[in-house]
């Protein structure tokens, strides 16, 4: 599920090389274009049909790791406030992507492509903007020339591709390094069941198209066509209205309602050393290095800028600075988040930590998980996101017996905030500064992250797990 955005993408990629090798043998001409496809369908079926029923599989596919992708996007609500661009970047690379599946059926010259192409253009004649009617080249064949066929041809296969690889581009621009490729495993597992499917029910086409004389019953792929059969049961402008209507809609919806964004991290010079580990661990690119301007000695210095910045914290949790081990109060680190900061974070664990619990938990804002550990009176610190803590925090606990064992869980298998389970699993695996002290036992310190669906099942093992572990050593 963490995978779908970078999915699409790979997907694409099959598309691509695929459509590449069907360029070879394909022939832009009315007639040719059948029949080359045709040729690689049967003759060359080991190879260029395999390629073909790739390259329609593979799009097939992107569309349902698209749909499930802003399912995904929407009901983690990753959407909005100041992370509405990417939401409404991918409205456009939605339409890219269904008029470049569109444009490919019309390349084929089947009965299928047919009517394609009429329906198409009763939807192109339907905006006042062309001044000739293009329904009136599919009257006949001779009325079809050679070099409209070329255009569509160079569209599908040049044009819009180009287009779509701007937009991706754009879409994740924002995002610091975006998941573009998905795990090793999920590749070789997707071409092989594409493979195997394109073996078992290769694409075909249907019957050669034939202006003169209109079509019969035609098998529609529902995957990229399901809009085609209003056109006729509406007509083709409230067909227009239906879909801008509802790209409209969707692009709003980071403001529907209006949201109000929670304050950005800010920074304390006085405290700050210039260190930039803050700017790494920063998942949307919100802090900015720059050099100094308090003429402390130090090189660096860092701005936040505050239309980018979610408050999830993660900065916090990689400043050196944020540690409870401090003796000056209020304790105030070098970057921190005004409603919910390192001083807070202390004293919530201070409280929670009164009666010496086996295991402490810090649990995300919004998760299933900490509403679970709420219900069952476990004792448990709310963060932002689990990457806020800082894994000096971590040591107080544990160094200052405030704790025996410590618990953390995250929203399901995925990090709301991209990488605040990632990067306190390096933190604490000391791959990644800051690194948890080496005088603590990593053994101590719990991580319960898998996907939704086993999420609440693995913290609640790792929870007895810990409580029974910290029962034994206390005996
Ligand atoms: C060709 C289609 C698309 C591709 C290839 C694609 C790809 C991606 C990738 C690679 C990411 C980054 C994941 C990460 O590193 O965390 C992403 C994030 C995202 N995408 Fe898409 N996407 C597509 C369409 C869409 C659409 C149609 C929408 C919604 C209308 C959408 C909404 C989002 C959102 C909200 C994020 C998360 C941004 C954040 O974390 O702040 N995407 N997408
Ligand atoms: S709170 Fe999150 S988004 Fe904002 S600056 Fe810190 S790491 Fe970046
Ligand atoms: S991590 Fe802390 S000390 Fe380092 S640059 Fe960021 S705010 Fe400054």
């Amino acid at each position: 599920m963490n995978h779908l955005g970078s999915l699409t993408i790979f997907f694409g990629w099959i598309v691509l090389i695929s459509g590449l090798w069907l360029l070879i043998f394909f022939r832009t001409s009315i007639s040719g274009a059948f029949e080359s496809l045709e040729y690689l369908t049967y003759e060359q079926w080991y190879l260029g049909g395999i390629m073909r029923s790739l390259h329609r599989y593979a799009s097939d596919a992107m569309i349902i790791t698209i749909a499930l992708h802003i399912f995904r996007e929407f009901s983690r609500n990753t959407y909005r406030l100041t992370r509405w661009f990417s939401w409404v970047a991918g409205i456009p690379l939605v339409w890219m992507v269904f008029i470049l599946g569109i444009s490919g059926y019309w390349l084929v010259w089947d009965e299928l492509a047919q009517y394609v192409a009429i329906t198409s253009s009763e939807l192109l004649d339907a905006i006042p903007i062309f001044t000739s009617k293009m329904a009136a080249n599919f009257l006949q064949d001779s009325a079809l020339s050679n070099r409209f066929f070329t255009l569509m041809a160079f569209l599908h296969l040049i044009g819009l591709p180009i287009f779509l690889v701007f937009g991706i581009w754009l879409h994740v621009f924002r995002l610091t390094s975006p998941k573009i490729n998905p795990p090793k495993q999920l590749m070789a597992g997707s071409l092989l069941a594409m493979l195997v499917l394109s073996l078992v029910f290769p694409a075909v086409s249907q019957d050669q198209a034939n202006l003169a004389l209109a079509t019969q019953t035609i098998e529609l792929d529902w995957f990229y066509l399901h809009v085609f059969p209003l056109v006729k049961i509406w007509s083709p402008g409230w067909v227009w209205v239906f879909l801008v209507g509802i790209s409209t809609l969707i692009m709003f919806a980071p403001w529907l309602p209006p949201g109000k964004a929670q304050k950005a991290a800010t920074v304390d010079l006085d405290n700050c050393n210039g260190c930039q580990r803050c700017a790494d661990d920063c998942p949307y690119g919100a802090i900015q290095v720059v050099p100094r301007s308090d003429g402390k000695r130090y090189e660096h210095e860092v701005v936040v800028d505050p239309g980018l910045c979610t408050s999830c914290g993660i900065c916090v949790g990689a400043c050196p600075t944020a540690t409870p081990f401090r003796k000056r109060s209020p304790l105030v680190p070098g970057i921190d988040l005004p409603r919910n900061s390192a001083e807070l974070l202390k004293e919530a664990i201070e409280d929670t930590t009164e009666t010496f619990p086996l295991v402490l938990s810090f649990a995300c804002t919004g998760s299933t998980e900490l509403a679970w550990l709420e219900a069952h009176d476990k004792p448990v610190v709310e963060v932002s996101c689990v990457g806020q803590i800082p894994p000096s925090y971590l040591d107080y606990v544990l160094s200052r017996n405030r704790a025996a064992r410590v618990l953390l869980t995250g929203c399901g298998g995925s990090c709301t905030h991209r990488f605040g389970m990632d990067w306190t699993e390096q933190r604490i695996r000391r791959t990644r500064d800051p690194n948890l002290r080496r005088r603590l036992g990593a053994d101590r310190i719990a991580m319960a992250w898998c996907e939704p669906w086993c999420s609440m099942r693995g913290l609640k093992a790792q929870l007895a797990a810990l409580e029974m572990q910290a029962a034994e050593t206390d005996e």
